[in-house]
């Protein structure tokens, strides 16, 4: 099977695959000290620090975001980048001659670390806007969704996992760990256009909206012709882990905007449009309950808002209002 950019090689112009170059050697060195947790470095528990949100930091956000960056930096090929876990977007300057800016997400489902459970990396890729040579702007990383070039999310679970689009369908790949390499698994894969399973966190149940309630109630009570339940609901707490099993088996991930989280709780720029990006390159869409996501124009980095992805007969259901 091919390895990532022995197929990316026919599909994207050699300064992106030096971009997912730095991704597959940054999450390959990330993987490792997953699956050493406990062993390797300390990445378990808070680092008593907090985002600029607000939030804790966990060990392993704080050293992946690190890796990352270093790949990029070193890769020559990434003018800026924007993280989860740092307030002001970072500028780097030897690489001021190169085209494209990243967004991530360097660690999601943090508090499923000290559990062992799945958790991943999440990013988005743009080409700047601002001119070639000089400094990053706000304004390359303030692009709607429907300007990015590439997205993907690396999977540590089971195994660790890449799955991505240069907009051409979207595919996944495996790591050998063994060999240091990610290799094709399944290519174009389209998300089932029914689904079985709704994920949300039904704690906020009393805090959505009348729609949602009665899509939430709908998914609770409807019966296939046997008389059997059609759907079952699925909630990991891992974005990249809810989203994955959606993708494959088919169904619905919904964090709407809740009394705690006024403007839902996940960030658009590195959560909701590169997922949203991924599933609309599989057969389903995002939206924030009204707007497509990759419509949306930010106005923050850290901005958060309400996202409604998945299998585009669920979506249908619980955007028909
Ligand atoms: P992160 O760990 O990057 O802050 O993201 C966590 C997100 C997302 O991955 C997950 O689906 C959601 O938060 C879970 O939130 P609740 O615990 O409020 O359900
Ligand atoms: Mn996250
Ligand atoms: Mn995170």
């Amino acid at each position: 099977m091919p390895t990532l950019l022995s197929f990316l090689e026919s599909r994207a112009p050699t300064e992106l695959n030096a971009v997912f170059g730095a991704i597959k050697d940054a999450s390959i060195i990330v993987s490792a000290e997953v699956n050493r947790a406990g062993l390797g470095a300390d990445i378990y528990g808070a680092k008593g620090t907090e985002n600029v949100q607000g939030e804790q930091q966990h060990k392993l956000d704080v050293y992946a975001d690190e890796v990352f960056a270093e790949a990029f930096r070193k890769s020559g090929q990434i003018v800026g980048l924007a993280s989860e876990e740092v307030d002001d977007a970072l500028f780097f300057e030897e690489n001021a001659e190169s085209d494209y800016v990243i967004m991530i997400d360097p660690l999601d489902g943090s508090s499923n670390i000290d559990v062992n459970v799945a958790i991943g990396t999440i990013f988005a890729i743009y080409k700047r806007r601002s001119p070639i040579g000089g400094p990053v702007s706000e304004d390359d990383f303030l692009q709607p969704g429907n300007e990015m070039v590439a997205a993907g999310y690396v999977s540590y679970s089971v195994s660790t996992q890449m799955v991505f689009s240069v907009g051409e369908g979207l595919h996944i790949f495996t790591l050998d760990p063994k060999h240091g390499d990610y290799h094709l698994v399944s290519e174009n894969v389209r998300i089932p256009s029914d689904g079985k399973v709704y994920s949300i966190n039904e704690v906020n149940y009393d805090d959505f909206d009348q729609n949602l309630q009665e899509f939430v109630q709908y998914c609770r009570d409807k019966r296939k012709g046997d008389g059997t339940r059609k759907y079952t609901g699925r909630y990991i707490g891992s974005l990249v882990a809810d989203f994955h099993r959606n993708l494959l088996k088919g169904g619905i991930y919904v964090y709407p905007s809740t009394v705690e989280a006024p403007k839902g709780k996940l960030r658009l720029l590195y959560e909701c449009n590169p997922m949203s990006f991924l599933v609309e390159q599989a057969g389903g869409y995002g939206t924030d309950g009204v707007t497509r996501t990759l419509d949306i124009v930010p106005t923050e980095l850290h901005q958060r808002c309400p996202f409604f992805v998945g299998s585009p007969v669920m979506m249908d259901e619980v955007m028909k209002g």
